[in-house]
């Protein structure tokens, strides 16, 4: 008998139960348990139903992800699914928490299915490049037809256990003791005999042939729009398809296929990275050193971009938020930054006012720096100069209250001579967020020389409430995310002074995957920030180190993207894709001529080889330093805050896959021309050397 699976009798009923903490994954030693433990009730004449139900937390959360990419061993779980199905006995799954992916379909599998109302199910392999592969894409169709069960499949977002009853999928629903509930269940279909329908003969979800098809053809149509460069979204429609005409024993055999298929890509094997990845992240050494400090309020100084998307973020996540600004009229702008997001929300049906009061209830707009006293932590995101940092820093660290936790969410900026400007600087931290940071998920946690270990515990804290992804990351120019950005950006300037243009730059990088090129970005962020950057960092820049002028020819202009309406990019009546800006030609070119350069032809392939080994290198060195704790989280920065494409992994999970040897390869090819830029990082050479990996550092 093995331990992730245990077995009760309760009357006339078997309960089986997964106790595979933490979410019943369904791994190796589960899936043969569950078989032994079936047998085992089939065989005593006295059991006449079995219960299976999850111990813990949850019914099973799906397969043990760990073991994709390993040997299959055998009972699969489409062996496992298929006995259950097959047993004499009636099987009735009783569901909390979350049954996802296989672990649904093992419920599908069984004859009856109750579930908790708080309970969620859904089939998120397409999260994970795969699909549902234990007979979900075969046995869902055939009882809630195709329209619903490519929504679940495609979407992989999982749905209430009231929705589930109300396609048909979930029989019971109930709010008392799931097992009670269970055995309730077994012993009324024990005592009226009530026959056992396998999922596979239900034919309800086939009737309406002309439905289904269309279904199908509105969902390709809608995929090569919303899932361009994926592969599992289409196979699950194939396979959807292949349910609706096919016997069960061959559809099953075709969702094998698929997805093997699937399992095999390298879009599985990134997206696997970056499950694990994320997850990861908030594993930091601090947690295990000390608590975090109490956490309910917010101060936040600045109520401009930052500001108020962190007010917004704060206050949605339920904490009490003082907003400081300098004057009436900052502070009146700070107000509509962020009631401007309330009303939308409102109009769109994602808020009711109800709600938006209690918000507001929460929030304390004041140009009152004394206001900041009763704060928990105080975050400060006012303009991005040293100077002015340090003189509120000096004010916050006047009125903040002792024990309160002291950041800013400075972009480049050095977080210990922000934090020298206080008689407090173990309680400084860097909480570097994005725009809007309301809506974008990563946070970038700096940590300076010597900071407490319950204020870096506290950033970690902070995310959590936010629902944010935090990456704790050193502290230096640019931290991991914008430092590695200023590289790649570079490179996509030298790209286009020696030949390309913008727009196929940008067009090469949407082809690799991203929603958008890097001038477009930069045109959407504002070139002004950059060009301030560039201009602060005039006097240590390294004069032998090629610098291209063309951002700052634009910016002269008084062009700062498109917010001015011109950038890289014409933004004509304030549209949000940029058209050509028929002036750029002009600069470009004189910028080629003032340096003697002769333009060069770049394919797509060109500009994506140098564009990636840029980034890897600098991203090699931020591990190398110790300023990422391991090249799993840079991944996570480049994936959350940068738009890098998700089925990649990452660019150090892309790097693993393209073979770091050929990259050394390509950057020692592209030494030779610029031996400055193109400086091999020692952790890449070492590497290689060493026949490792990036993900052998994870
Ligand atoms: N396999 C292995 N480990 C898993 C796992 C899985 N399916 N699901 C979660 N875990 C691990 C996590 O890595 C994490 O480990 P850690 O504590 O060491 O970091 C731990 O379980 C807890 O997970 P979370 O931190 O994510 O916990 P939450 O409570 O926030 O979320 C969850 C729980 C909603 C179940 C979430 O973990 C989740 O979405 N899991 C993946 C579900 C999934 O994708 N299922 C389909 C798998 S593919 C499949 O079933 C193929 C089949 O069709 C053949
Ligand atoms: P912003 O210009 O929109 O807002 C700054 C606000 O600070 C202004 O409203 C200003 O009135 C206020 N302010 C200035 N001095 C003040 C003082 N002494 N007391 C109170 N308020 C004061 O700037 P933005 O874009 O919000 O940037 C703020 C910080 O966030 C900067 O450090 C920036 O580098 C950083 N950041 C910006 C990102 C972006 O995409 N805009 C992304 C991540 C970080």
């Amino acid at each position: 008998m093995n331990n992730v699976i245990s077995y009760q009798t309760i009357e006339q009923t078997a309960v089986i139960t997964f106790n595979n903490p933490p979410v019943n994954a369904l791994g190796h030693a589960v899936r043969s348990g569950v078989m032994e433990n079936l047998k085992i009730a089939s065989e005593d004449p006295k059991i006449k139903a079995v219960v299976l139900i999850g111990g813990g937390r949850t019914f099973p959360a799906g397969a043990d992800i760990t073991e994709f990419g390993g040997p299959l061993l055998e009972p699969g779980l489409p062996d496992v699914v298929n006995y259950i199905e097959n047993q004499k006995l009636p099987i009735i799954a009783a569901i909390h928490g979350t049954a996802l992916g296989g672990g649904l379909e093992i419920a599908l599998g069984a004859h009856f299915r109750i579930a908790l109302n708080s309970a969620k199910i859904g089939l998120p392999e397409v999260h994970l490049g795969l699909l549902p592969g234990a007979g979900g894409t075969q046995r869902v169709p055939r009882i809630a037809g195709a329209k619903a069960s490519i929504e679940l499949m495609t979407s992989g977002t999982p749905i209430s256990a009231g929705r589930g009853n109300k396609i048909d999928i979930i029989d019971r629903l109930t709010d008392s003791d799931l097992l009670d509930a269970a055995i309730h269940f077994s012993n009324e279909i024990i005592q009226k005999n009530i026959p056992i329908v396998k999922t596979s003969e239900r034919t309800e979800g086939l009737k309406d042939i002309k439905g289904n098809k269309q279904a199908i053809d509105d969902a390709r149509a809608a995929l090569e729009v919303k899932a361009k460069g994926l592969y599992a979204p289409f196979r699950i429609i194939d396979c959807v398809e292949a349910s609706l005409s096919s016997s069960i024993n061959e559809g099953l055999k075709y969702e094998r296929e698929a997805f093997i298929d699937c399992l095999n890509t390298p879009q599985r094997e990134g997206l696997v990275h970056a499950f694990f990845a994320e997850r990861k992240s908030a594993k930091i050494p601090e947690a295990g050193r000390a608590e975090p400090r109490q956490l309910s309020s917010l101060a936040v100084i600045g109520g401009g971009t930052m500001g108020s998307g962190i007010t917004l973020a704060a206050l949605k996540s339920g904490m009490h938020v003082v907003m400081v600004e300098q004057d009436d009229a900052s502070i009146a702008k700070g107000i509509s930054n962020v009631e401007k997001v309330l009303d939308r929300d409102v109009s769109k049906g994602r808020l009711d006012n109800e709600r938006k009061s209690e918000i507001l209830n929460r929030y304390r707009p004041t140009t009152n720096f004394k206001d900041i006293a009763s704060a928990d932590m105080i975050i400060e995101a006012v303009f991005e100069e040293m100077d002015i940092k340090k003189q509120v820093f000096q004010k916050i660290d006047k009125f903040a209250k002792q024990g309160a936790v002291l950041a800013s969410n400075t972009s480049y900026l050095d977080i210990d001579e922000i934090a020298s400007a206080t008689e407090r600087p173990q309680d400084v931290i860097g909480l570097h967020f994005f725009s809007p940071a309301n809506i974008m998920k990563l946070l970038e946690i700096v940590i300076p020389s010597n900071p407490n270990d319950d204020v870096v515990a506290t950033g970690f804290l902070l995310a959590k409430k936010m629902k944010k992804i935090p990456v704790r990351a050193g502290n230096c120019h640019g931290f991991i995310g914008n430092r590695i950005l200023s590289i790649y950006g570079e490179l996509a300037s030298y790209l286009v002074e020696d030949g390309a243009s913008p727009h196929q730059v940008d067009e090469a990088v949407r082809n690799f995957g991203y929603p958008m090129g890097p001038f477009q970005m930069f045109d959407m962020a504002g070139l002004d920030i950059g060009w301030a950057n560039r201009k602060a960092g005039k006097s240590t820049r390294d004069p032998n180190r090629r610098y291209v002028g063309i951002a700052d020819r634009i910016c002269e202009k008084g062009w700062f993207g498109q917010k001015t309406g011109k950038g890289f990019y014409d933004y004509p009546d304030g549209i949000r894709f940029g058209v050509e800006n028929p002036d750029l030609k002009e600069i470009i070119e004189s910028e080629r001529s003032n340096n003697n350069i002769t333009p060069k032809k770049f394919s797509e392939q060109e500009i994506i080889r140098r564009y990636m080994a840029a980034m890897i290198n600098e991203a090699a060195d931020v591990v190398d330093e110790g300023i990422a704790l391991r090249p799993s989280d840079v991944d996570v920065t480049l994936l959350y805050g940068y738009g890098f494409p998700r089925y990649r992994g990452g660019p150090l999970k892309y790097a693993d896959m393209y073979g770091l040897e050929k990259l050394v390869k390509d950057i020692k090819e592209f030494e030779k021309e610029d031996p400055i830029f193109w400086r091999l990082s020692p952790l890449l050479e070492r590497l290689v050397r060493e026949n490792k990996t990036f993900d052998s550092l994870n």
